[in-house]
């Protein structure tokens, strides 16, 4: 890179994040150099002061996923759930008796009102998500949302920049980012082993929730539903991207939900994503709500997520939220061989409790508000690009690599 040009992106940075930027450049296999996007702000609070107790947690939604949302922060030591919430009062109750929380409330309201929480935990249906965090942060209180943040990429930002100008953070699901065959891939990247980054694909799909409409109305989808494991994933590995082009379908135009009989899908319930990525990689991700499960997730063997390089590819096996092994070929070793099976303690419904964690103890989470908003700013890319038969050009970007 010339040294001019270094010099200018490193007087922008001084403003901006120097450290993180020497963080990247330092890290960064020989195949690739990347320049963080100017749009990639630094989150990280210098002043936080780390709370030294439990964390006081509010739950909203105690619908399917609270199920798994739920065990993992009560057995968290950083983590006191104070209340819950939802709008059918009945689950809430339930929930709290079944969970020994003390406090249940029908109403955001009602529950910002009642006992002082830190941190609201967002599993409400994916279109109140950013209503409802901009409500939490207005109230002075810290955000984990399920995914996504918000309904599109800039309410997203607005939420985070809202947030920061309170001294508060939001963050985002999903938390692939933190499992060990994640951190295992990144390493294999920023050490330089696959070569000249070249590809990823990856592949989740199932037959479709059925519980609830609000994953087949608009906003909903199989992208923010299903596909944003993969994406997250990929630019995760591969870098930020620049531009995406997409061809989204719904082949499935009806679908009956438990409690509301046949609805009409009002959004992609197909979707075939292909994403430029900054370095030149491309990867192309494939997401559904009609694809059977050929096998059960319970000891999968099937490799779900792949990248690939000039020198090695390396393939995830089971999904990116459930992975438990490595396979890879090198060009000095071109048989397959199965790496990284050690699962640690790692498991998707684990992100608000690792917010907890920092709060309690200031340890830094891998998991950012910003990643999350770029897989944001893709999915709603992914849309226009569908509806313009065109490529779209994105502005956001994050901090890469995540794992250094
Ligand atoms: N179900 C899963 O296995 C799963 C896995 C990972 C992520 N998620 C994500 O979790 C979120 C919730 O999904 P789910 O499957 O649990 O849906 P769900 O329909 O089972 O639960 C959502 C709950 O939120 C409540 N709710 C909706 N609006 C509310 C409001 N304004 N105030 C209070 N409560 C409100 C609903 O009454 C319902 O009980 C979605 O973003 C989804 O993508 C779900």
């Amino acid at each position: 890179m010339a040294g001019s040009c270094l010099n200018l992106i490193m007087e922008y940075m001084e403003k901006i994040d120097r450290k993180s930027f020497l963080i990247n450049l330092g890290t960064i296999g020989a195949a690739s150099v990347v320049v963080p996007s100017i749009f990639a702000f630094n989150t990280e609070s210098a002043d936080f002061k780390p709370f030294n107790r439990k964390v006081k947690v509010g739950v909203i939604g105690c619908g399917s996923v609270s199920r798994m949302y739920l065990p993992h922060l009560s057995n968290c030591p950083h983590a006191e759930i104070v209340s819950l919430c939802d709008i059918k009062p009945e689950r809430a109750k339930n929930k709290a008796a079944e969970f020994k929380v003390a406090n249940w409330y029908p109403h955001i309201d009602k529950m910002l009102a009642g006992v002082p929480f830190d941190l609201l935990v967002n599993l409400t249906d994916m279109q109140e998500h950013g209503r409802l965090n901009r409500i939490a942060i207005n109230a002075g209180k810290y955000v984990w949302s399920e995914k996504p943040m918000a309904n599109s990429y800039m309410e997203g930002k607005e939420l985070l920049d809202l947030a920061l100008s309170k001294n508060l953070r939001i963050w985002g699901a999903p938390a692939v980012v933190n499992s060990p065959q994640f951190a295992f891939m990144a390493k294999q990247i920023n050490a330089g082993k696959l070569g000249i980054l070249s590809a990823g694909h990856g592949c989740y799909g199932h037959e479709g929730p059925n519980w609830s409409s609000f994953f087949y109305e608009k906003l909903g989808g199989s992208m923010p539903d299903l596909g944003v494991y993969n994406i997250a994933t990929l630019v995760g590995l591969l870098g930020p991207a620049v531009s995406v082009t997409s061809i989204l379908n719904i082949v499935n135009p009806a679908r009956e939900i438990e409690d509301k009989g046949i609805i009409k899908v009002e959004e992609e319930d197909n979707a075939h994503i292909l994403l430029e990525h900054k370095n030149g990689a491309i990867s192309h991700i494939q997401c559904g709500f009609n694809y059977v499960n050929a096998h059960s997730y319970e000891g999968e063997e099937v490799s779900t997520l792949s990248v690939i390089g000039s020198k090695a590819k390396m393939d995830m096996i089971g999904y990116d939220w459930w992975p438990f092994a490595v396979d890879m070929a090198t060009s000095e070793h071109r048989k397959y061989e199965r790496l990284c099976t050690e699962r640690g303690t790692y498991v998707w419904q684990e992100g608000a409790s690792i917010i907890c964690e920092y709060l309690t103890t200031g340890k830094e989470p891998l998991i950012n508000a910003e990643h999350a908003l770029h897989v944001l700013e893709i999915i709603e890319a992914a849309r226009e690009s569908n509806q313009s038969r065109r490529r779209i050009d994105l502005k956001s970007s994050f901090k890469w690599p995540i794992v250094v």
